[in-house]
Parts: structure tokens; C-alpha cells; sequence
């Protein structure tokens, strides 16, 4: 990589009092990169997550440095960063109008005048497909289903104009089909306004599909980042040898083929 790199995680530790979550985790992301972050629950991809963002709670004691030497000045979470939740509750206020949710975010981090702000919003709402977007500006976050509430929380993680996505296991609270709609819009949002994405999963099938290179985290530490297709034909550790077989049913870790038999695996 010749350009500067766009995020810098620089052996980074956070520890929970006396628990241990991240280990010297250290990682660099080229600009429009999308990267998965794979590893099996509690192995502190949530943390990482958090951390990358800025949005670790005020108990946790963070080391080391996660600096974005690609932007201009310090990230700041919700405008250069959008943080998209596991659940759409930890993103959405269930007490507050979507459209006013989202215009929000626009008039604080954008400076937009409110009237503005609500047209753009109802556009971002279309644009991630919720039906009939204007007439729904007013409506609350129970009104929605789950999927639509994920879409929402979606254009909510976008309103800020960020260069940085990150999704924390975004879709894995919902059913099948819905989740595959989903992953699709991220995508195409992602590819459009080239985006940088942190797509953090425990789905190797999925992080296979979507992303240019995966990280391996287990008990707080990167046990082996590379190229996905690198990494699926030939996982350098133990332990991503194991997760790939797996994940992967036997004889499917070809890259290329990978899309249309991973359509094929059961739930
Ligand atoms: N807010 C917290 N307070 C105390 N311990 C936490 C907190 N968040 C996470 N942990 C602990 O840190 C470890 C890593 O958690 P997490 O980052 O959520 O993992 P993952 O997202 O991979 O499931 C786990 O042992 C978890 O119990
Ligand atoms: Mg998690």
C-alpha cells in the first residue's frame, strides 16, 4: 500500500476492570477496503469494534492507539464514523420520530437547516427501500418490523455522511432471507459512496462473500489477518484452519465459486 493507510490500530488493549478483551491487537485499513472481523462470541470483535469507533463505555481502559492518518482531523463518531448495532434498539431512540432521528443527525454533524435535513432524510429512508418514506417521517421505531428497523438504523449510521462503516454483527438477530437483503443494500451502499467497512461477524460464510480481507480474533488477539481469498484457501493458523472448515462446508473454500454454493448452505 503506498498511500497512507486510512485506519491505524496500533497495539491496541482494553480491559473491562479485571477482564482482559483485547490483547495488543494491531491492524491497518487501506482507504475503501472493506474488512471482516471474525471470531467466535467473546473472542472481543465487539470491543475492537467499539474501540475503532470511539464508543467504548466509560469502565473500560483502553491502551495503545487507533489513529486515521486518511482524515484530515480526529474521526469523529456519528460524522466520519457511522456505527451500525447488532440490535436496531441500540441504534434507534425508541422515543423519538424516525425522521427526526435522522434529520438530526444531519443538522448536528452537517450543518443542514432542519426543512433540508427532512427531505434528505426521507430521500436516505427510500434510498434504503423503507415503503412509502415521506408519508413515514413520524412514525416511531415500533411501527417498523425488524428488518425495516435495521434499514433504518442503517440511513441513521449514514446521515452523518461517514467515511467509516462499521457493523457489528448487523444482521445475525434476524431470519435468513431478511439478512440477505440486508448484506445486499450494505453492499451496494458500501461500493457507492466507497466507503471503508468493518463488517464484524461470526459468520465465516459471510465474511467470506463480502469482504476484502478478514481478521481472526480469538481471546482478545489477532491470531491471523490476510486476504480473503488468501485466507480461505490457505488460513496460515491452526485456528483459522479450524473456523474455515468449519464454516465452510468441505471443498467450497475456492474463492471464485464461493457466492453462488454459499446461496446453497442451510440455515
Ligand atoms: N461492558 C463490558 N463490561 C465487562 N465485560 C465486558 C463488556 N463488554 C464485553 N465484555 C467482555 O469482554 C470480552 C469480549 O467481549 P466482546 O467484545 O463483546 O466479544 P464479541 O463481540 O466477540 O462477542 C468478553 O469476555 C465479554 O464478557
Ligand atoms: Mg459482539
Amino acid at each position: 500500500m503506498s498511500e497512507l493507510p486510512f485506519l491505524a490500530v496500533k497495539n491496541c488493549s482494553v480491559a473491562y476492570g479485571a477482564q482482559t478483551a483485547l490483547d495488543d491487537v494491531s491492524l491497518e485499513l487501506g482507504r475503501g477496503e472493506r474488512l471482516a472481523i471474525i471470531g467466535e462470541s467473546g473472542s472481543g470483535k465487539s470491543t475492537l469494534a467499539l474501540a475503532i469507533a470511539g464508543l467504548l463505555p466509560g469502565d473500560a481502559v483502553q491502551s495503545g492507539a487507533i489513529d486515521f492518518p486518511g482524515l484530515e482531523q480526529a474521526a469523529r463518531p456519528g460524522a466520519d464514523i457511522g456505527f451500525l448495532f447488532q440490535d436496531a434498539s441500540g441504534s434507534l431512540d425508541p422515543m423519538m420520530k424516525i425522521g427526526d432521528q435522522i434529520a438530526e443527525i444531519m443538522v448536528s454533524h452537517r450543518g443542514m437547516g432542519w426543512i433540508a435535513a427532512r427531505v434528505e432524510a426521507a430521500q436516505l429512508l427510500d434510498r434504503v427501500r423503507i415503503p412509502k418514506a415521506l408519508a413515514r417521517l413520524d412514525d416511531y421505531p415500533h411501527q417498523f418490523s425488524g428488518g425495516q428497523k435495521q434499514r433504518i438504523a442503517l440511513a441513521a449510521a449514514l446521515a452523518g455522511e461517514p467515511q467509516l462503516l462499521i457493523a457489528d454483527e448487523p444482521t445475525s438477530a434476524l431470519d435468513t432471507v431478511t439478512q440477505r437483503h440486508i448484506v445486499d443494500l450494505l453492499d451496494e451502499l458500501v461500493r457507492e459512496a466507497a466507503l471503508t467497512l468493518v463488517f464484524v461477524t461470526h459468520d465465516v460464510a459471510l465474511a467470506a462473500e463480502r469482504a476484502d480481507r478478514i481478521a481472526v480474533l480469538r481471546h482478545g488477539r489477532i491470531v491471523e489477518t490476510a486476504a480473503t481469498a488468501a485466507l480461505l484457501s490457505s488460513p496460515a493458523h491452526p485456528y483459522s484452519r479450524a473456523l474455515v472448515a468449519l464454516h465452510l462446508p468441505l471443498g467450497t473454500a475456492r474463492p471464485r465459486r464461493l457466492p453462488e454454493i454459499v446461496e446453497d448452505v442451510p440455515s
